[in-house]
């Protein structure tokens, strides 16, 4: 049970973080963060997670997104962060990782919550429950209407209702929803997303 001293710091770091990311955050993906959080916050108390971290990964999730290409690759080199192939071309999918790092050595997040944060996009075989719920927030938070992609829209509102009945059934979904997408794109998919894909339908 958190006690009074640990609601307290709890609340400390959400407002720290937040005045973080209002300064080197879009007014957009502050929003979002935001919003993630609230979703998070939601999540938690269905499954029965510890609501502090999930709101307090939700905030910061993406914390390291705005960095430039440039930005992210020099970070990356000097905190010795190993990156993969998939990585070294699609060098925005290392805002996870530099994310992780930067809130561990900002905030203290302890090892589940920097985990959370690595496999918020790609997904991984090893997700805990935080993970997960991470993973799905940051797909459904109420920022994420698609209003001009009909079949985006619809995707994210059966997405909506899954994550509140079966969180692996959400998390399954919207993996495959993604791969889709990578695939029209011609994009690379990140072995990872396999991975958690083979793993949640077996
Ligand atoms: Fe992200
Ligand atoms: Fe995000």
């Amino acid at each position: 049970m958190m006690n009074e001293k640990t609601e307290q710091n709890t609340e400390n770091l959400i407002n720290k973080i937040n005045e973080d990311i209002k300064k080197e955050l879009s007014e957009k993906r502050y929003n979002h963060s935001v919003g993630v959080m609230k979703k998070a916050e939601e999540l938690a108390l269905i499954y029965g997670l510890d609501v502090n971290k999930a709101k307090l990964v939700g905030l910061a999730h993406d914390i390291g997104k705005e960095l430039t290409r440039e930005e992210k690759l020099n970070y990356v080199e000097k905190n010795n962060i190993e990156i993969d192939e998939i990585e070294k071309i699609n060098v925005g999918l290392l805002h996870a990782k530099i994310g992780a790092d930067i809130c561990k050595k900002r905030y203290g997040f302890d090892e589940e919550m920097q985990d959370a944060i690595k496999y918020h996009t790609t997904g991984n075989e090893n997700m805990s429950l935080l993970a997960k719920i991470i993973f799905v927030a940051d797909k459904i938070e109420e920022n994420r209407k698609y209003e001009k992609n009909e079949s985006k829209k619809q995707a994210v509102e059966e997405a909506r209702k899954l994550a509140k009945e079966d969180l692996d059934k959400a998390m399954l979904y919207l993996i495959d929803e993604s791969l889709i997408y990578t695939i029209q794109k011609k994009e690379l998919i990140h072995a990872d997303s396999i991975a958690v894909r083979n793993k949640l339908i077996k």
